[in-house]
């Protein structure tokens, strides 16, 4: 057992991450030092001012290891280094002191799930004399199929950014599956080799002293026998659901748990768990079993689509969104924890998908968005530019785009027939690049996030959208995520207090309790770009209550204005 003798693990008492706000950064698109138009670690450090003055007590630091960069930095060919576009292992090292000088803690992306195809694991695992054959999955040609033709492939499985699950390896005359992407091979997690590898791995990650992992689709490192087989799926993450959830996972995780001492050094766990049910949460996040302090649901931002194709848009009206965040929290009220978002580098900006980011909305719905989802149970998690407000960008033709997997799903649903018109405009509404776009700092020409020609072009609403902006103005989004954040951390009930929906069927109101002792706070929010009066029944009474905080001045208002909301103490 590693016993790290980092002297930072001092600073993490049991249970520290309950009443913690982490901030996501996603390197590539928040600040570039350099002027090569991509973000770098040395940008991120010169941002650490800007992150304390919001308060936030955790950054998740997406991938920065070495990296073909075929999924942006989440194909990784070493695990044990930084990649040259994002700096060097000085740089992170300096970053995460300056963090902690802050009281900020780091923690980092575990893409473990599959590596890249330039890994030197995957590299010899190529040879079928190799001992690391065993490592990933290698399957022979489908029955009675010449090897490497069309339609030899082992099943019909999709991968998520690629028209096949399985790519012919020539060499070996063998496939090898990658449910992501060719780039990206699963690795084999019951070969126990893998999973010490990968555990020493992380050891190597909390000697140098990170303060826990968000574990990038980490419900699918247990592969059923039968693996992908099954029949022809849809386009979309289709197979995903094939290998969610598999029989080992708890092991897995429990394993993983031991070995790596997470618990036993208080680090944060967050598992990514595309297809994870509240059961599964359950079980992963009772501490009674050690395996994950938390997991990221999907359910929530899955409910604008038709089944398991999030480019089939459906409307979400607001009751099934927030029934469906108050059955996590009636389901992990007992044992296990919730997070909290609605914003991650794989979503839409939630200031354009849930609420209203028209000129005269977008404060308002970004403010009240964030009331809502900040005082519910769990842990918040607030992706970079969130605090702003940052809207979805102006991606209106296919050449906007630059993201894997927009681009396999424009080029797969063209060639089935679907309209250039339909796909894009499901892109328009869910492609993961509206979260891509840099940072905006300020007004100036790229927004002060570099000083070259950014990778990916900055929003041209950074006129008016932009942190400078925000800092300087009392009333701003930015201002309210610092009140949040500041009740989160002085206030028990917030971080404790039982949850309880209200008005469930209501189709503007979102309002709900979290009770803790003798105190109770009542949340109403208009979640519409209507004034909506606030209905006597079904709420507790109102009258005597104090306001904690609220987006509009006149707060003893019967009628809410569009977007208002109220955190009251009853
Ligand atoms: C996770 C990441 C996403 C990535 C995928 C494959 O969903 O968040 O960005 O493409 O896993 O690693």
């Amino acid at each position: 057992m590693n016993t790290a003798a980092n002297p930072e693990l001092a600073g993490r008492p049991d249970g520290w991450w309950r009443s913690a706000v982490v901030y996501q950064i996603y390197p590539r698109s928040f600040q570039d030092s350099n002027g090569d138009g991509v973000g770098d670690i040395p940008g991120i450090t010169s941002r650490l001012e800007y992150l304390a003055e919001l308060g936030v007590d955790v950054i998740w630091l997406s991938p920065v290891y070495r990296s073909p960069q075929v999924d942006n930095g989440y194909d990784i060919s070493d695990y044990q280094d930084v990649d040259p576009l994002f700096g060097t292992l000085a740089d992170l090292d300096a970053l995460i002191a300056a963090a902690h000088q802050r009281g900020i803690k780091l923690v980092m992306d575990l893409v473990v799930n599959h590596t890249s195809d330039q890994h030197a694991w995957f590299a010899q695992s190529r040879d079928p004399a190799s001992a690391k054959r065993d490592w990933y999955f290698w399957r022979p040609a489908r029955p009675g199929c010449e090897p490497g033709t069309p339609g030899a492939e082992p099943d019909d499985s999709h991968a998520a950014f690629a028209p096949s699950a399985w790519t012919y390896d020539p060499a070996s005359g063998e496939y090898y599956l990658g449910i992501f992407s060719p780039g990206q091979p699963d690795l084999n997690w019951e070969n126990k080799d893998v999973r010490q590898a990968v555990y020493a791995m992380m050891r190597w990650w909390v000697d140098r002293g990170v303060d826990g992992f968000r574990m990038d689709v980490i419900n699918l490192i247990s592969k059923p026998a039968e693996l992908t087989a099954g029949g022809p799926i849809e386009p979309g993450q289709g197979s995903l659901r094939r290998v969610a959830n598999g029989p080992r996972l708890d092991e897995f995780l429990a394993e993983m748990n031991r070995e790596v001492g997470l618990d036993e050094h208080n680090l944060l766990t967050v598992g990514e768990m595309p297809g994870a049910t509240v059961e599964v949460a359950q079980r992963v996040t009772d501490p009674a079993r050690h395996e994950l302090n938390m997991v990221f649901t999907f359910e929530h931002v899955n409910l604008d689509q038709v089944g398991w194709n999030k480019w089939d848009l459906a409307d979400l009206p607001l009751p099934v969104l927030k029934g469906n965040l108050a059955s996590w929290q009636d389901g992990l009220a007992e044992a296990g924890w919730n997070s909290l978002y609605y914003d991650n580098h794989d979503q839409p900006r939630a200031v354009s998908r849930f609420g209203d980011d028209s000129p005269e909305h977008r404060v308002d719905s970004a403010k009240t968005l964030a009331t809502v989802l900040h005082l519910h149970k769990g842990t918040p998690y607030i992706y970079q530019g969130e605090e702003f407000g940052m809207t979805n960008a102006p991606l209106t033709r296919i050449e906007h785009y630059l993201d894997v997997e927009s681009l396999n799903y424009h080029a797969l649903a063209t060639a089935a027939g679907v309209s250039e018109e339909q796909v894009l405009r499901s892109l328009a509404a869910k492609s993961r690049d509206h979260a891509r776009t840099p940072v905006q700092w300020d007004a100036t020409d790229n927004a002060g996030f570099t000083t070259g020609t950014p990778w990916m072009p900055v929003n041209p609403n950074h006129d008016q959208i932009n942190a400078d902006a925000a800092r300087h103005d009392p009333d701003s989004v930015f201002a309210h995520f610092q009140k949040l954040i500041r009740l989160r951390h002085s206030n028990e009930t917030v971080q404790e207090g039982r949850f309880q929906l209200l008005l469930p069927d209501h189709d503007q109101l979102w309002t709900f309790t979290r009770t803790h002792g003798d105190e109770t706070l009542l949340v109403v929010a208009n979640c519409s770009s209507e004034p909506v009066e606030i209905p006597t029944d079904g709420l507790p009474r109102l009258d005597g209550a104090e306001l904690l905080l609220g987006t509009h001045p006149d707060a003893a208002a019967t009628t809410l204005a569009p977007w208002e909301s109220r955190i009251l103490r009853l």
